[in-house]
């Protein structure tokens, strides 16, 4: 079992161009983690702290509901994650992917976008949601559209076997 797969929650494109610039990369399956209720431009606004996203992320422990289907991590031994930073973390709706399916003794290379923020002690927190058994790979903030060439040098310097 060597399958990959690159898990992605992307709620404005960003995160999504460059997850499916990896699949095509590493050959890998790609699947989109999708809220059973879409994020609006009113959702989104960070600036407004009733909005949906400021409510969900003020409240750690909100788990916003993703649309139920067959996926199963079962074939794949490898899972990148990724998501944009909100808050200088991951939004919960990843939280709700990660604790809803089964990452035992997989490994998790998490990547994200942002405005400028790095990841902090985003991982720190995302490991409380899966088996101690999952280990995690710190794939950084991939900011600026890189090229294939430095997704490729990224992917290297990953050093997945
Ligand atoms: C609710 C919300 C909160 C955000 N918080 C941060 C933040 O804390 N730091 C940051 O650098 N960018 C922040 N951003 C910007 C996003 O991380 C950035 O635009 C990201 O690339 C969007 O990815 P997407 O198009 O895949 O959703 C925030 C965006 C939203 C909508």
């Amino acid at each position: 079992m060597t399958k990959k797969l690159i898990a992605y929650f992307s709620a404005s494109g960003i995160t999504e161009k460059i997850a499916k610039k990896i699949a095509e990369l590493t050959d890998s399956d790609i699947y989109e983690i999708k809220p059973k209720v879409k994020y609006t431009a009113a959702d989104l606004n960070w600036m407004d702290k009733n909005s949906r996203s400021s409510i969900e992320m003020s409240e750690y422990t909100s788990r916003p509901e993703i649309v139920d289907d067959n996926f199963s991590t079962d074939e794949y031994d490898t899972i990148f994650l990724g998501f944009p930073i909100w808050w200088y973390m991951a939004p919960t709706i990843v939280n709700t992917f990660l604790e809803k399916h089964d990452f035992s003794n997989k490994k998790i290379v998490v990547f994200a976008t942002s405005g400028g923020s790095r990841l902090g002690n985003t991982i720190e927190k995302l490991r409380l949601c899966v088996s101690e058994t999952a280990k995690f790979i710190d794939g950084g903030v991939l900011n600026g559209s890189p090229s294939q060439d430095a997704l490729k040098e990224w992917y290297q310097n990953l050093k997945i076997s």
